[in-house]
């Protein structure tokens, strides 16, 4: 369903445009008013999706209800109504936000048209608003613990500048989390940030994968292929796992970081390129290099800025926060209620080891409120959370 308001003072036209919405589609509701002041009066009581409205009529102008409405409810999109003689006034409000406009008499086809683009533009905003705090929620740290606090506080000082950041700690702690905000924090936040996770891509192909190749270099090479460091271009690569990385790719990251060069796998030709890179690793890479299998050049040159995120065991302080954190976005997602949890369950929580860090605290909150009573209580805990 879709509401409409047009503003209109000439009951002629305006009857004449309800009666072409309506025939149109069953599930416009049209609304009329004939006034400026009263159209406005309407639009700050209810949620119309579209408003057609004429420019010049008596107690408010078209011009001011639009600017009146922008401050007020800005996603709603309107299609001005231009008179004899108003076409330059009816550009002029497209300049100030207006979606379309249309002239009188109106065009059949041209209104429709019209008003259908105007309708899916406000679904799509609609949409990318409520994608974007589903999306600005899962990206959100939580945690008032002091090691949380100084972690905000480096990525702060840190993402604004081109120092490379190597981020250490366990599994599920949260290093991705603080690329991410690097990133976003970062000049380069127009640009993209891309992944890779060198554990998971078989040592032969990571060079190919991070370089890209040209056709016939190696068997299964059939066409020219960019890699991530390209893709990357003017934006951050995030280099995870990078403990896992072999040591011919990992000759070939020197270079790009000390000549921001690159070549693709089986071509000497140079490509420039422009990226900044942010690392991340589970592993003590001191021990790897002690053990030959990290080069110290490149560890020197990716750990510019180290942050280290300590384990949830080391901040249990976090954890009801967390917990109420993963049950509001977990509810959210499967579209029921956020569960309560009794204290004694939250405390039952906060004593457990927690070897999975972060991400097992969110897979437990969302086993229990699947499995778990209305409010989840101790024993919800002990029978459901317990290894
Ligand atoms: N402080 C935090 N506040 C809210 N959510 C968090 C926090 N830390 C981690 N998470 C969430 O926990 C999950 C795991 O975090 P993330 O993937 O960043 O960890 P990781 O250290 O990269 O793990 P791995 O070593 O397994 O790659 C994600 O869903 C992330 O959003
Ligand atoms: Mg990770």
């Amino acid at each position: 369903m879709s509401k409409i308001l047009i503003i209109e003072d000439e009951a002629a036209i305006r009857r004449v445009l309800g009666k072409i919405i309506r025939n149109e589609n069953d599930s416009f509701v049209v609304e009329e008013a004939e006034d400026g002041l009263s159209g406005f009066q309407m639009i700050e009581k209810t949620d119309y999706d579209l408003v057609l409205c004429d420019i010049k009529m008596p107690k408010m102008d078209g011009v001011e209800v639009l600017e009146r409405t922008q401050k007020i409810k800005p996603d709603i999109p309107f299609i001005m109504i231009s008179g004899h003689g108003e076409l330059e006034t009816a550009v002029q409000t497209m300049r100030l936000g207006a979606f379309d406009y249309i002239s009188k008499p109106p065009d059949l086809n041209r209104l429709l048209n019209a008003i259908r683009n105007a309708l899916d533009r406000k679904q799509l905003v609609v949409e990318n608003k409520r994608l974007k705090k589903k999306v600005d929620k899962n990206f959100q740290m939580i945690g008032e613990s002091e090691a949380i606090a100084d972690i905000k506080k480096l990525i702060d000082k840190v993402a604004p500048t081109e120092a490379r950041v190597l981020i250490t700690g366990n599994n599920g702690t949260g290093k991705e989390l603080v690329a991410h905000w690097i990133h976003q924090k970062s000049n380069r936040s127009k640009g993209v940030m891309v992944e890779v996770n060198c554990a998971a891509i078989p040592s032969e192909l990571i060079e190919s994968e991070l370089f890209g190749h040209v056709k016939g270099s190696f068997t299964g090479a059939n066409k020219d292929r960019s890699g991530k460091f390209e893709t990357a271009n003017g934006g951050t690569i995030f280099l995870d796992e990078v403990g896992d990385m072999s040591l011919s790719a990992q000759a070939k990251v020197l270079r790009a970081l000390q000549e921001n060069k690159i070549s693709r796998v089986g071509s000497d030709k140079d490509i420039k390129i422009d990226v900044r890179v942010i690392t991340a690793t589970n592993k003590d890479l001191k021990k790897e290099i002690a053990a030959g299998n990290f080069r110290e050049d490149l560890y020197h040159r990716l750990a510019v800025i180290l942050i280290h995120v300590p384990s949830l065991n080391d901040r249990k302080d976090d954890i009801p926060l967390l917990i109420e954190h993963f049950s509001n976005i977990i509810s959210q997602q499967q579209g029921v209620a956020p569960k309560k949890f009794h204290k004694d369950s939250i405390k039952l929580l906060q004593e457990y080891d927690w070897t999975g860090n972060v991400r097992e605290l969110r897979n437990i909150i969302e086993r229990l409120m699947i499995l778990g009573e209305d409010e989840i209580s101790e024993n919800d805990v002990k029978i459901f959370a317990m290894k």
